[in-house]
């Protein structure tokens, strides 16, 4: 089977290397598609593959059709919605994900966001301290709980949100954090809010004017989650509102300009998202997409299959 690895933003060399032999000593092909900057690109390289591994590369209904000998999708990674879950169920093509791999990369750029925002981007001035402040977390996933450790040992007070956290708030002190009823509780009780739900119908411009209005003068938004589930024009209004407010995200703003020409230094984002950017994130994530693919082909396992 001829396995293809497209990525606009490579992995690390040593995660392609890795991915590499998983691959071919399972008997497979290895195909790489590197940095391409044009969709035709990635149609091109995938047309014979019969698998495709991915981050956060837009895996569209086009891509699916033109590749007539796709068998599976492995979006390497934790969020999805770069792939055409329902053009790929419609082509009988496996979208799988790899969930936790790369959460330990995401929860440590939390903490440098919140370091450099607290410390007024190290620039001499005097800023606060992390411990004792009050941090929620907006969803309580595999990042989620790596934050609230984190977080712990900074001494700061964790408190959570998450449909299941509010059906069970015990499951919360395994993991050191106080589990609230409702967003709107969080954001009343919390400073600082550090978002880590997936970006889906539900979760689009949630984070609204609303919940935000809830936070004090001098709160702080971390978005290491998806640009989308942010209401950009209510964050505008916040912040125009909460002249201390601040917002650091991994995924540029749509109105990044803009935020950047009002509000200056109480805006931070990455130049490209840096949430799994390190070779740790690359090599779990690459390496546990392999694995599943040759696992697929080998006996049809779709533990982690996305579309069922
Ligand atoms: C994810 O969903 O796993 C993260 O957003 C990482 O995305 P990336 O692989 O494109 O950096």
């Amino acid at each position: 089977m001829k396995i293809l690895v497209a990525t606009e933003k490579p992995f690390a060399a040593s995660a392609v290397e890795q991915i590499k032999k998983v691959i071919v000593e399972s008997g497979h092909e290895f195909a790489l598609l590197e940095k391409y900057t044009t969709p035709q690109q990635f149609k091109d390289a995938a047309a014979d593959a019969n698998a495709i591994i991915v981050r956060s590369d837009l895996v569209t209904e086009e891509i699916i059709a033109a590749a007539a000998k796709l068998k599976i999708v492995v979006r390497a990674g934790a969020g999805f919605d770069n792939v055409d879950l329902k053009a790929a169920s419609s082509k009988g093509v496996i979208v799988m994900n790899t969930p936790g791999q790369n959460s330990n990369a995401v929860a440590e750029l939390v903490f440098s966001f919140l370091l450099h925002l607290v410390r007024n981007g190290f620039s001499g001035t005097s800023g606060t301290e992390l411990r004792g402040k009050k941090l929620g977390l907006h969803a309580f996933g595999h990042i989620g709980k790596i934050v609230a450790c984190i977080a712990n040992g900074f001494g700061m007070e964790v408190y959570a949100y998450s449909p299941s956290l509010a059906r069970n708030p015990e499951l919360g002190k395994e993991h050191g954090v106080i589990a609230v009823k409702n967003p709107e509780e969080l954001y009343d009780k919390c400073e600082i809010i550090s978002l880590h739900m997936p970006a889906n119908a539900d979760t689009k411009q949630s984070i609204n004017y609303d919940l935000m209005n809830r936070m004090p003068e001098h709160g702080i938004i971390v978005n290491t989650a998806r640009k989308e589930v942010m209401n950009e024009a209510d964050l505008v209004r916040i912040m125009t509102e909460k002249s201390k407010f601040k917002y650091a995200t991994d995924i540029a703003a749509g109105n990044q300009g803009e935020l950047v020409e009002k509000f200056g230094a109480r805006v931070l984002a990455s130049v490209k998202k840096m949430g799994a950017q390190t070779s740790e994130a690359n090599v779990n994530a690459g390496i546990a997409a392999a694995k599943q693919i040759v696992g697929f082909f080998k006996s049809g396992d779709t533990t982690f299959q996305v579309n069922k």
